[in-house]
């Protein structure tokens, strides 16, 4: 089963810098407990992004699938998916997809659950979700916080 996992504003906005856009405890605690010992997929930019907040810590995942386009050298704690469509066809572990922009278009038709975190208000960045179709999946789950609405759909 194909999962997804961000958090947006009411603008769509994911990313700043290649960092998130705001600071909120909340939601990476939400995220680390989502996401702590999965399969998990990225590209590349998200990838070093986390790099960053994690510093020298290893990545709190089971295994990390990395999307890259390009030849670089590889990722000491990571595989490369070198032709993401493919792996998504063909994946028959349960990942959960924790984005960036690029990651989660290409594999928003293979996934069956979305964590999304609404982050209240609007913020300065430059990254955005995509355009999608939330109609296709139904709400199963709604969390409300002081910042923050912690909703969980699945495909209809
Ligand atoms: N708010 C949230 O929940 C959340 C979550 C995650 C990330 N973010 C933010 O999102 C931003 C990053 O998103 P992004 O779209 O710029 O980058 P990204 O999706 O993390 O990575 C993009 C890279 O993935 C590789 N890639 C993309 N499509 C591919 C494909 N079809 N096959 C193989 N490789 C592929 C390419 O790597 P190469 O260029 O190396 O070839 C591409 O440059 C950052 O600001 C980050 O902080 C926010």
């Amino acid at each position: 089963m194909i999962e997804m996992i961000w958090a947006m504003d009411e603008n769509r906005l994911i990313g700043k810098g290649n960092l998130l856009p705001w600071h909120i405890k909340k939601d990476l605690d939400y995220f680390k407990r989502k996401t702590r010992n999965k399969v998990v997929l990225m590209g590349d930019r998200t990838y070093r992004s986390l790099k960053h907040y994690y510093k020298d810590k290893k990545l709190p995942f089971e295994k990390i699938y990395v999307a890259n386009n390009e030849d670089h050298t590889g990722y000491p704690d990571a595989e490369t998916v070198w032709d993401l469509e493919r792996f998504l066809e063909k994946a028959d572990e349960d990942l959960m997809v924790i984005g960036g922009r690029t990651v989660y278009e290409v594999a928003l038709p293979y996934a069956f659950r979305l964590y999304i975190t609404y982050v209240l208000g609007t913020h300065e960045g430059d990254v955005y979700f995509p355009d999608f179709r939330l109609a296709d999946f139904k709400l199963v789950k709604k969390e409300m916080e002081e910042r923050l609405i912690f909703a969980v759909y699945e495909r209809i």
